[in-house]
């Protein structure tokens, strides 16, 4: 592909005059109503991840009223990025921090949005704090797993009572290796992973009686991923069998285009039908739907910024368009609203070196083509 080529909306490689129409979406973004005015017309909510700063810091947080703009013109929900996982929480067995979170509450609130929780439980040694790993169960490990566990739940929930709407209860449970749960501390003293997410769930909603609750993982379309779309239905179908109370699935939707392609139609067709026949299942269970993290990795993407920026908004409209196509899914979250504090520079740098652009912002804060994707997705 040169220079003078982009990939358009539909995913068809054209001229470059569709770089100038790509460029006007963009800025054209700015005068249209918000992501979420234009959700809700549709019964929908949009929103991001917040995360916490101090006043006034170059960062992704409502304290910086650079970011505030964005995220306040196209947000009505929101959810924290760090702030609420056990990590930041617990800094050690006995003390809670919650100073970063209700920074990030109260001023999400003073702006009109709604918050998520996430997450009750992120079931992954890797994000477990260390002190949990390394803890000494005793002589009745289930028990003292049971305790640390409900404890933890039963403390987040009171406190933010009627003020978290919908909790990712729990995150990345199943091991997208083979489908099986993941093992942790938790699981390896209570002598097995059910037990500790039906534990996790029942405490939440006892805790949280009017709280939307999700179970929350990464599971995708593409070749590679049926062990973890198996290993999801398997889970969700064990929840109705036992009697546990999970209302939606979470599908955190870190989208990407992973290799060249010279059509992202052909891409977006990939999608079909093994995610749908997925989704089906999992709304046939009885399941709502959030997508709870979305954003497009862009490592397949050329270089050239029109090019890839074209090709990132198409892959994005094609992928909500289905998602959307779902009745059973209301709110939909991206992780982040700009490329200058995305996770993805850090997490999934291109080979290239080149910044990530999966965001709907730029990292000087214009509205780039997927941020019209979206907005084009969101009201049809
Ligand atoms: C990520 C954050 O964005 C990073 O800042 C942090 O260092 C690691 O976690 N799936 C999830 C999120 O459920 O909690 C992750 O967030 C991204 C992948």
């Amino acid at each position: 592909m040169n220079e003078g080529t982009v990939i358009d909306r539909r995913g068809a490689i054209v001229g470059a005059g569709a770089v100038a129409a790509g460029a006007m979406l963009g800025g054209a973004a700015a005068a249209t109503p918000g992501l979420h005015a234009i959700a809700a017309t549709k019964g929908r909510a949009f929103g991001t991840c917040l995360s916490w700063s101090p006043k006034g810091a170059d960062a992704g947080s409502l304290a910086n009223p650079r970011y505030a703009a964005l995220a306040t013109r196209d947000c009505g929900i929101a959810v924290p990025e760090n702030a609420l996982k056990w990590q930041a929480l617990r800094p050690s067995p006995a003390a809670y921090d919650f100073a970063r979170f209700d920074a990030i509450l109260r001023d999400a609130e003073r702006a009109g949005m709604r918050m998520r929780g996430h997450t009750l439980l992120w079931h992954y040694d890797r994000w477990f704090p260390k002190w949990l790993v390394d803890h000494d169960f005793g002589k009745a490990p289930a028990r003292e797993a049971a305790r640390i566990l409900t404890q933890h739940i039963r403390t987040v929930c009171a406190r933010y009572a009627g003020r978290i709407y919908s909790y990712d209860v729990v995150n990345e449970a199943v091991d997208p290796a083979d489908g099986s749960l993941r093992s942790t501390a938790l699981s390896r003293a209570m002598g097995g992973a059910e037990a500790v997410l039906d534990l996790a769930f029942r405490t939440a909603r006892e805790a949280a009686p009017k709280a939307e609750l999700v179970y929350n993982d990464y599971m995708s379309w593409e070749a590679g991923n049926e062990k973890h779309r198996d290993g999801v239905l398997r889970l969700l179908a064990g929840f109705r069998t036992r009697g546990v109370p999970v209302d939606a699935l979470g599908v955190q939707s870190h989208i990407g285009v992973f290799a060249p392609t010279d059509s992202i139609e052909r891409l977006v067709a990939t999608l079909s039908p093994d995610w749908r026949a997925f989704l089906d299942r999992v709304v046939g269970m009885g399941y709502r739907l959030v997508v709870t993290e979305f954003d497009v990795r862009d490592r397949g993407l050329p270089a050239d910024i029109a090019v890839r920026d074209a090709g990132v908004a198409a892959f994005a409209k094609g992928y909500l368009d289905l998602m959307l196509s779902y009745p059973q899914l209301r709110d939909v979250l991206c992780w982040g609203m700009t490329d200058r504090y995305s996770w993805l520079r850090g997490f999934e740098p291109r080979p290239d070196g080149l910044p990530t652009r999966g965001a709907p912002y730029d990292a000087s804060f214009r509205a780039k083509p997927i941020h019209a994707a979206m907005h084009a997705a969101l009201a049809r």
